[in-house]
């Protein structure tokens, strides 16, 4: 018997972010202002959460969404005063509401006055606070293209005559996390806003702090012709990672610290965030996000199966002792409905009930994309003059330099854009659905008060059940002497099933506690249908 065996997860997992619940709100659409969320508040406390996590506040030129800081002291005016974040921070913490901050350790603005200095002189303190090389015959240093951009990594700076690194855009140089007093000013600025009293922070694309030594170039593969791997999740990622929490988390063990980590694997996701490793406390896992991303921008196909292959994994990795977060939306991502659930308006908010009841009976931290609770959809953009973000821009000007059709390129924008989980919240639907009885918005309360009171759902061990259809999702948890089994359509076919063959124990003890569904019909699962089931022995 393995000695993983006898986890028991309640009592390890045993702080605020396992049990929690946190919305993702992308400040500049919902409600624009730290006074505006504020006022929102209670609608939050309505719903359930626990935890808010704010995509960045800081002064930035919002190149990519505040993913470009300017500096870390400062609050974006846009968004009001230092005054108006503490206030909103107090407001939270009245509620019994915790507060997430991102923020952004890989790669600063092009603005920051380190980059400005650096960039400027090769003598400047900040030099070395950033990734500069030398180009070889007029080329880079190396061939490295990366996958968000479809350009180089490099860019050339004409005032100290060579280039400077960037994973993403060239508006934000990388930081050098090999220098130690880049590492210590970083780490000051985490101080600085716990010290302020946020609860934690989500590390955008921590995973990629530390490059492959000697940056060789690499071979580009058919299937990947980019060189993200030479950036991410490199082995000195751990050591940095160590000694951040060292040096400031192990001082403020009530804050949270979760990773962004795409590309993780099953052991490097361990290295991160096992509980006895004290690194990271949570990683963001991104291979259900990333099943139907093709090259630049473009959309394939996926199945069920291949859906829970990506997912189902990471949850049986609690066992080995990491703890994984659930989340099927984000501000990076299209609307989840789109992304996983119907493709038509028909059973729109019908999936879009199926798919949280999905996410709600996994395991982990859960993480809810401000909107979702409405069941929103992927907006159509009809030319490229009508996304806003930089992403969309550039993969549209690299695919159509290298020969894309306008219309093939746009068709594949309005698939998988991020500007669409980036449109204004609709607060006036909120208003109407808050009091109906089947909105999505009354589901997913109804869902989240669930979970809350659920010892099962928040410490069962997982186990899914393969059945002959593809399209059926069945889930199992346990704890203790309860039991739950979950069974769900995800096609707008009408599935036939027998409970007798998914469930353990006798059947007759099941009792049904959720559905998307009225009237039931007792052999089948209706297009995109969601049972919930419970049993105590
Ligand atoms: C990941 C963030 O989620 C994304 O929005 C951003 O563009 C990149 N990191 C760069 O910071």
């Amino acid at each position: 018997m393995k000695a993983s065996e006898k986890l028991d997860y309640k009592n390890i997992y045993n702080k605020w972010w396992h049990r929690a619940t946190i919305y993702e709100i992308y400040p500049k659409s919902f409600n624009t202002t730290f006074k505006g969320i504020t006022a929102k508040l209670d609608y939050l406390v309505s719903l359930g959460i626990d935890a808010l996590w704010l995509c960045p506040i800081f002064l930035s030129p919002f190149v990519d969404s505040g993913y470009d800081v300017a500096d870390y002291y400062k609050v974006n005016p846009s968004f009001g005063t230092m005054e108006e974040f503490e206030s909103l921070l107090m407001e939270a913490h009245d509620r019994g509401l915790k507060v997430i901050l991102d923020m952004v350790l890989n790669h600063t603005s092009d603005l920051h006055p380190w980059f400005q200095s650096a960039q400027k002189d090769q003598k400047s303190d900040y030099r070395d606070y950033y990734i500069f090389g030398q180009g070889k015959e007029d080329q880079p240093p190396n061939n490295w293209i990366s996958s968000k951009t479809l350009q180089s990594v490099w860019t050339y700076n004409d005032r100290t005559e060579d280039y400077y690194f960037h994973a993403y855009t060239k508006h934000q140089p990388d930081l050098n996390w090999d220098n130690p007093r880049l590492r210590d000013a970083l780490y000051q600025v985490l101080r600085f806003w716990l010290e302020k009293g946020v609860d934690g922070f989500r590390l955008d694309v921590i995973n990629k702090i530390a490059k492959a030594k000697g940056f060789k170039d690499y071979t580009p593969s058919i299937n990947n012709p980019y060189a993200d791997a030479m950036y991410e999740n490199q082995p000195q990622v751990h050591e940095y990672l160590r000694e951040m929490n060292d040096k400031v988390f192990t001082q403020y063990p009530d804050a949270v610290t979760m990773g962004q980590t795409a590309g993780v694997t099953y052991e490097q996701a361990c290295g991160y965030c096992h509980y006895n490793q004290k690194a990271l406390n949570l990683y963001l896992q991104f291979e259900h996000m990333d099943l139907d991303k093709g090259c630049a921008g473009a959309q394939k196909p996926y199945t069920t199966k291949a859906l829970l292959k990506a997912l189902l994994p990471w949850q049986q990795l609690a066992e080995d002792g990491v703890w994984p977060t659930v989340f099927f939306g984000s501000h990076d991502a299209p609307r989840m409905v789109n992304h996983y659930g119907a493709n038509n308006e028909r059973y729109s908010d019908k999936s879009a009930k199926m798919l949280f009841g999905f996410q709600m009976c996994l395991l982990g931290t859960q993480v809810v994309y401000m909107g979702d609770e409405l069941g929103l959809r992927n907006k159509c953009f009809e030319s490229i003059e009508a996304f806003e973000d930089i992403r969309s821009h550039d993969i549209y000007e690299a695919r159509i330099a290298s020969g894309s059709r306008v219309e093939e390129v746009l068709q594949d924008l309005n698939r998988t854009a991020r500007d669409h989980a980036r449109y204004p919240m609709p607060w006036d639907l909120a208003e109407t659905q808050k009091n109906k009885k089947n909105s999505v918005l009354s589901f997913y309360k109804a869902m989240i008060a669930y979970r809350k009171e659920s010892e099962v759902l928040r410490y069962g061990k997982v186990e899914s059940v393969t059945t002959k259809e593809c399209d059926m999702i069945v889930v199992s948890r346990a704890y203790k002497r309860k039991k739950i089994l979950m069974i769900a359509n995800r096609s707008d076919r009408v599935l036939a099933y027998s409970l007798e063959g998914l469930c353990s124990g006798d059947i007759k003890d099941y009792e049904l506690v959720v559905s998307n569904e009225n009237p039931l019909d007792p052999g089948v699962l209706s297009p995109f249908e969601i049972r919930i089931y419970e049993s105590t022995e």
